[in-house]
This record gives structure tokens, sequence and C-alpha cells, in this order.
């Protein structure tokens, strides 16, 4: 493999060390081999000249739904008219995922992820939890492991009683049953909604301890439309995050503070569900580890950008730039388990993952400074430019 110099970088923003000007970085097996000031670059195979732009992490979008099939504009719609936002409207989805084929669910995933990267994302995560039947819920995480980087289980996203009239009784046995046995060998997470209308914290423990039985990490959506005991439940049993968190008391704070639980922060799906934005400066203050991801999905949140997602979080809930920059990188890799070690993603370090972005803005503030503006002019995965 041959090794290319990026050279002339404006701002260089590593999230290992403070931002440097006028700098260069070498990229050589799909690592970065080399950082330092542009003038005192090594020579390499290949010289790329960025001129005075600004590179940073590839985003690490730690929670998306892309396995589905089907729109719900309608839906949005009578959003924007003044409906609530109800977790019912997965069953509109799961029908028609259960009636797509597999290439058809592939194409969308694939697709989804294509742009997702036009965008800056050079890792993603993706669940299930819209078949909510063994077999389709084991095509869905056999088409997510092959079209996303980490996999998550969520059978418990809903009880398909109105599809299937199962009660949450039977629904539970399947779940924690023959459905985490189908998608056991292609998932690395078990995820619960625990929310009113979907689980309540006990019947979400039932599943997340099945899950971590089978050897699954844990994540839960928690306190998205209220206190829904989503994050005390997370804490409690040391779930690697816990999403939404739109409601949430001082006790749920600290709580998130004091534990190794990642606050997931889903800017677009606040907006898009006109519910409050979650308390991201006061996890911040309070010292909980941040992610924000896209929470890409066709009901609540159906955008892949996550450059939206860090204006939103920097222009509506506070957030400095740098801030919000590390939670859409760092906060997503530590979210995922991929912080450390030989594939860790998120941050530019010597010997690690040349997963990065080139913006057409000679600095991360432009991300929020020029709100709606698609900067991302390049990324590299595994030091090869897409
Ligand atoms: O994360 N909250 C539950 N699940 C998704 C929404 C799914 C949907 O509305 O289709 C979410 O927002």
């Amino acid at each position: 493999m041959t090794s290319e110099l990026l050279t002339d970088i404006g701002e260089l923003t590593t999230l290992v060390e403070p931002r440097r000007h006028d700098a260069a970085l070498v990229i050589d097996d799909g690592r970065i081999a080399w950082i330092g000031q542009a003038a005192a670059a090594p020579d390499c195979d290949r010289r790329t000249s960025v001129e005075g732009r600004a590179v940073l992490p590839g985003w690490i979008d730690s929670h998306t739904h892309l396995v589905f099939a089907g729109d719900r504009s309608a839906e949005f719609e009578a959003r924007m008219a003044g409906q609530d936002y109800a977790a019912g409207g997965i069953a509109t989805t799961v029908r028609a995922t259960r009636a797509a084929t597999d290439a058809e669910l592939a194409g969308t995933l694939a697709r989804l992820r294509a742009e997702a990267e036009r965008g800056g994302t050079t890792f993603l995560e993706t669940k299930t939890g819209y078949g909510l039947d063994v077999e389709t819920e084991r095509r869905s995480a056999e088409i997510a492991r092959a079209g996303a980087d980490v996999v998550t289980f969520l059978g418990a996203h809903l009880v398909p009683e109105a599809l299937d009239g199962i009660g949450m009784r039977d629904y539970l046995d399947l779940v924690t049953g023959p459905m985490l046995t189908a998608v056991r060998p292609f998932v690395d997470f078990i995820d619960v909604f625990c929310e009113e209308g979907a689980f309540d914290p006990e019947q979400s423990r039932e599943v997340l301890l099945a899950g971590r039985a089978a050897g699954l990490g844990l994540r839960v959506h928690g306190n998205q439309l209220g206190e829904s005991g989503g994050v005390a439940l997370a804490v409690e049993l040391g779930a690697a995050s816990v999403d939404h968190c739109g409601h949430l008391s001082g006790g749920d704070i600290d709580a998130l503070a004091d534990s190794s639980t990642v606050a997931t922060v889903l800017p677009a799906c606040d907006i898009s569900t006109r519910q409050p934005f979650a308390p991201a400066r006061a996890l911040l203050d309070a010292g909980a580890t941040l992610a924000i991801a896209s929470n890409c999905n066709p009901g609540s949140s159906y955008t892949t950008s996550m450059q939206f997602c860090v204006a939103t979080a920097v222009l509506q809930m506070g957030l400095g730039i740098e801030e919000a920059v590390r939670a859409a990188t760092v906060g997503g890799a530590i979210a995922l388990g991929r912080d450390e070690g030989p594939d860790a993603v998120g941050r530019l370090r010597v010997g690690g993952r040349a997963d990065l972005q080139l913006l057409d803005a000679p600095s991360i503030a432009h991300l929020a400074y020029r709100p709606g503006v698609p900067l991302t002019i390049g990324t590299w995965v595994r030091g090869v430019r897409r």
C-alpha cells in the first residue's frame, strides 16, 4: 500500500492533543503513521494538499435504525400539524419491513450508509427492531451485520400486539428465547425501548439480562418521552449507553455522571418529534460522558446528518463546538466500546485507524457557524479515500 501525506491542513482536530494549525499527517497501510507540523512532514508516495482546510475524525454514529422499509412522511406531516409522537408508529414500519425482500432491506441500508459517509460518518451502529418476529429479526440482524460496523438487537422495540395478537408475557418469552437465539450470531449488543407504551423497567431488565447471559453488551432507549426509569436501569446494569435522555431528573443526571454509562443524545430526533432537547449541557457539566448520534430511522428522525446533529447541539443545546465534535466522535466510540485497543475509532492518533474527514472550511467552528451547509468534501475509511 502506498503512503499518503495530507498536508497544508489549516486546522487539525485529533481529540488527543489541542487543535493544530498548519499541520500534516501521514496515512500508511490504513493507519495514521505520523502527525505534526506541515513544515516537518516526511516524504511519502503521494502528497495531497488540502489547502488550508480542516481535518478531523470521521463521525461515529452510535445510534441508527437502518434496516427498514416504507415511508412515514404522512405521520411526520401530521406531527408537524400538531399530533404527538407515539411509539405506535413503529408498527407501520414493521408491516413494511416484514413484506420487504432481503435485497430491498440491504439496498436501503447501503443507500443510507453511503449518504452518511458522504456527510462524514466513518463508523456506524445499526439495529434490528422493525421485524418483531423471529424470522424478520434474524434476517434484519444478518443484513445489519453485512452493512454496519456494530449491530444491536432491538427485538424489544414494541410488543406487536396489534399485528400478531401476542401479549407482553408471550412476547418477552419470544424475545429472550428463540428470537435471541436466532439473531445471536449477528449481533454485538441488546437494546430495549424502556418507555410507557413499550417496556417498563422490570420487563426491560428481563430483556437486558437475557442478552447479557447470551454474551451481549447492553444499551437502552431510555427517558425519550417521559421519566421512564430507563436511565436508572441502564446505570444499575452498567449498560454501555442509554440513548435519548430527553426527560431526566437531577438524580438521573447525577447517576449518569457517577457511572460508566454513556448518555447519548439525539438532537435530530428531539427536533423531529418536538420533544424537549436532552439536557446535554447539564450532563457534561455534571461529568457524564456524552455521545451525539443521528438516530436515523423512518419515524422519529429521518436524517443521516451528523453535521446537523452537531450544529443543533451547539446552536440549541448549549455545547461548545469542540464539545459537540468530541461527543459525535469519541463519545460514540466509547458508547460502542471502540475507544481503546488496536481497532479503536473516534480520535486521530499515531498507530490508530485512519478514519477521517475533510471539511470545505478552515475550522470545525464552521460546522455550526454555517448550519445546513454540507461541509464534508472527503472521507477516508481505514486510509482509503471514499
Ligand atoms: O429511537 N424510540 C424508539 N425507537 C426509535 C423510533 C422508531 C420509530 O418511530 O420508528 C427511536 O426514536
